[in-house]
């Protein structure tokens, strides 16, 4: 199968990491947003990103100067049309995501695969809303992108065998560990994760302690590199609640209940790193 043109659809978080790690890695990747400040946001982020990367002696100056140059930036869906694999990364909403994948499946030749980035979201009802459904397929990677090595490959019902183990051996050429994951919603990753993180929030809200106790007793007790409040903090507290609505709706079981204060810091639009506060102030 042909994987060499990447089409990267959504600008944020995700989608640069996402966008970056393929262009170091000897891919072109189409960026698309319909935000041209996102883009713009994007491409600053990549530059900072393969800075870091630079000055740890990772990468060249070279690799740097050719990952950017690999990656354009656009505004039209139709500047993916020519890609061999489209990866949606836009905001976490089903509604969203299940008019992009039909409008791409339109755009784009019958062979290419669209896959998505959905933390949560259905792979089956996301490739239903398409006419190639076999074609249609889970990526789900972890933020920061080009730091955590792993990524999801996520199997919906219709998914074909084909499709499935190249996007295994898509993940192994851009540098990550795939591990295959049944549909489910959440996945692993996030099944596992965004329960802790929800738990966390109410043990703020209970005043078991002050959130960076509580960061500071998880990362002492439990030896994790970062507290679940800053790491909320890191994926965007509107992400982590769509995560919860998505366990609480899918398995209809009270232990997904959104913690109320992650609710109205959402409300209040307090997002976390990206809006400058969530449990913390940057
Ligand atoms: N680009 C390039 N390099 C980066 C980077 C970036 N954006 N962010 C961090 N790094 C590098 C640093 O340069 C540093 O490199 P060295 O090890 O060579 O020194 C290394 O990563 C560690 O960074 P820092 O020293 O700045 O900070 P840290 O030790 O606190 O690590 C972290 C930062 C890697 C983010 C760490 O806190 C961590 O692993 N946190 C957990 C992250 C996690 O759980 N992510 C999953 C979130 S869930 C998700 O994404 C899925 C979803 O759908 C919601």
């Amino acid at each position: 199968m042909k994987m060499q043109k990447i089409g990267v659809l959504g600008a944020g978080i995700m989608g640069s990491g996402i966008s970056q790690v393929f262009a170091l890695s000897g891919f072109n990747v189409s960026l698309i947003d319909i935000s041209a400040t996102a883009l713009d946001r994007a491409m600053e982020n990549m530059g900072k990103s393969l800075s870091r990367l630079l000055d740890k002696e990772k990468i060249t100056s070279q690799q740097k100067v050719d990952a950017i140059s690999r990656i354009r930036t656009g505004g039209n869906l139709t500047d993916l049309a020519g890609c061999d694999v489209v990866i949606e990364a836009a905001t976490e909403n089903l509604e969203l995501k299940l008019q992009l994948m039909t409008q791409l499946d339109a755009i784009m030749r019958p062979e290419a695969v669209l896959a998505s980035n959905t933390s949560s979201i259905s792979i089956t009802r996301l490739a239903a809303a398409t006419t190639r459904p076999e074609r249609v397929v889970g990526l789900h990677f972890f933020n920061p992108v080009p730091v955590m090595a792993l990524v999801e490959v996520i199997r919906g019902l219709q998914t074909s065998e084909t499709v499935f183990s190249s996007m295994e051996a898509l993940a192994k050429a851009v540098g990550k560990t795939p591990i295959k994951v049944k549909n489910s919603a959440g996945f692993v990753v996030n099944r596992v994760l965004c329960p802790m993180i929800n738990e966390a929030v109410f043990s703020l809200s209970e005043n078991l302690a002050s959130a960076s106790e509580i960061d500071e007793a998880m990362k002492l007790g439990a030896n994790h590199p970062i507290g679940p409040l800053a790491l909320c903090d890191m994926i965007g507290l509107d992400v982590q609640l769509a995560v919860m609505q998505v366990l609480f709706e899918s398995f209809k079981d009270p232990k997904y209940r959104p913690a109320p204060l992650l609710v109205e810091m959402v409300e209040a639009g307090h997002l976390g790193r990206k809006t400058g506060r969530g449990f913390y102030e940057y």
